[in-house]
């Protein structure tokens, strides 16, 4: 039997604010992306990943959503969703939606409900608990985005919990109405025709039944895996459509526990995005990836950067070195079994931006003082030429850096060398060449700071990935293979 296409596919994360603005109002858009897609079909890949679009008060970027079944106006209406969906489909692009059930939004009607009257039903959705006697929060848990997981409604003088910002009150997933309410949105969005969904925060919903002090009590509770059993029973019935569970947690052991043939399909594997530049610690990670989840129902997912992260090309040291090095690793992870997924503006070279503290947005930067994740977030630079860069015809909602005249599409599209060039290539020779692999990896004999591995087809043809980690040359001893400083070649025999 083939395998499933979600497998082995190269999944493109679209940060929605930042990649096309269509109407000048400096926020991208639905229609925005859709007009981009011959671009995302040129590049080569597989399926795309769209951030939350939802209506929403905007604190956290559309991750506090107040209406998990419509499109929020400023990034279009629901007809631009099914107008873009279509045509990806047309073009042969799958399309992940992201689906945020750990929290809604404070604007969200069950919530607004749920503290305008507390005898109402929507109060048993969240998690509201008395304070302690002192009147400080009923345990110690701390958000995610910095302060006490706990605000006070200040109506019924108890707590709320929220594990993010305050105005992302979690939903209390013990009550058997919450599991009815997000069975019904996976449908609604099923039933619209997305190939998936990205699920925020897949660790968290279910929280320590009585609440103890201790952050190890907040999350990766063993009863969540009941809602992914159950959800995958509903994504089952629609066919080939596939979760991949954002389980944020470093320790990649524990998150293999998330997967499965009866439970998610993927799960993001941070622990790749946390790898130094550095050939011990690349293949340590990926034999501990491969051994826990090369197996069937699952997959090994290959991350380096997203809408949370720094940049790779920065966290390699940044500048022409750290693209150097950013390419090379994603050269060589994409070339393994499993799926990988780029986040926009990687296949142009971009690095973090220093985004200004009087732009910054991120709930981070308020609450903390803490830059927060802004700057991977800026637009995506389409021309090298005007002050919105083809992005936008308005003021794009975070200001774009010198990195956008530099590296713009329009100055690297046919230039030869040039990263996006390179990237085209890349999962070009990745969709003729892996396909017919086998998916076991041999690792190879290789000097000093170097990593190679070869996978084989059943004619015999094989392909060696051979990645210099350092900045000398060095030479693959068998097969010779030439490598240069912080490079990866593939190296086809047979
Ligand atoms: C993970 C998302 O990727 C992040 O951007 C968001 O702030 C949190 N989940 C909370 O929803
Ligand atoms: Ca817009």
């Amino acid at each position: 039997m083939a395998d499933p296409w979600w497998r082995d596919a190269v999944v493109y994360e679209i940060y929605v604010r930042s990649f096309q603005d269509s109407n000048g109002d400096g926020i991208g858009d639905l229609a925005g992306i859709h007009a981009r897609l011959p671009y995302l079909k040129r590049l080569g890949v597989d399926a795309i990943w769209l951030t939350p679009f939802y209506p929403s008060p905007m604190h956290d970027a559309g991750y506090d959503v107040a209406d998990y079944c419509d499109v929020d106006p400023r990034f279009g209406r629901l007809e631009d969703f099914d107008a873009l969906l279509a045509d990806a489909h047309a073009l042969g692009l799958r399309v992940f939606v992201d689906v945020v059930p750990n929290h809604t939004s404070i604007e969200h009607p069950w919530f607004r409900a749920a503290v305008a009257d507390p005898s109402a039903p929507e109060r048993e959705l969240y998690l509201f608990r008395p304070g302690r006697a002192d009147g400080s929060p009923p345990n110690d848990w701390q958000s995610v985005f910095g302060g006490s997981a706990w605000t006070r409604d200040e109506t019924s003088g108890e707590f709320y919990l929220h594990l993010f910002d305050s105005s992302q009150p979690d939903l209390d997933w013990r009550n058997p109405v919450v599991h009815e309410r997000f069975r019904d949105i996976l449908r609604f969005w099923l039933d619209r025709g997305v190939d998936g969904f990205r699920i925020d925060v897949a660790h968290a919903l279910y929280k320590d039944a009585a609440m103890r002090d201790g952050k190890e009590n907040a999350w990766d509770q063993d009863e969540v895996f009941g809602v992914w059993e159950e959800w995958r029973g509903v994504l089952d019935e629609y066919g080939d459509r596939s979760f991949v569970g954002e389980v944020f947690l470093y320790d990649m052991d524990r998150v293999a526990r998330y997967v499965g043939p009866t439970r998610l399909q993927q799960a993001f594997n941070f622990s790749i995005a946390k790898m130094p530049f550095d050939a011990e610690a690349f293949r340590a990670k990926v034999t501990r990836s491969l051994e826990l989840f090369e197996r069937d129902g699952t997959s090994p997912t290959w991350v380096l950067s997203n809408h949370d992260l720094i940049r790779h090309a920065t966290r390699f040291g940044g500048g022409e070195a750290g693209r150097r090095r950013a390419l090379a690793a994603t050269a060589f992870l994409i070339a393994l079994p499993g799926s990988a997924y780029l986040f926009q503006e990687e296949e142009l070279g971009l690095e973090q931006s220093d985004v200004p503290p009087e732009a910054r947005q991120d709930p981070i930067w308020f609450r903390t003082g803490e830059a927060g994740r802004d700057g991977c977030r800026t637009p995506m630079p389409w021309s090298a030429n005007g002050d919105g860069h083809g992005f936008t015809t308005g003021k794009p909602w975070l200001p774009f850096d010198d990195q956008a005249a530099a590296l713009a599409v329009d100055k690297q599209d046919g230039v030869a060398g040039s990263t996006l060039e390179a990237y085209r290539e890349l999962l070009r020779r990745r969709r003729e060449l892996v396909p017919g692999l086998g998916r076991e990896v041999a690792w190879l004999d290789a000097p000093d700071g170097c990593l190679a591995f070869r996978r084989t087809a059943a004619d015999g043809r094989s392909l060696v990935v051979a990645t210099n980690f350092t900045a000398e040359p060095r030479t693959l001893p068998q097969p010779v293979v030439t490598l240069d400083p912080e490079t990866t070649v593939w190296h086809l025999e047979g």
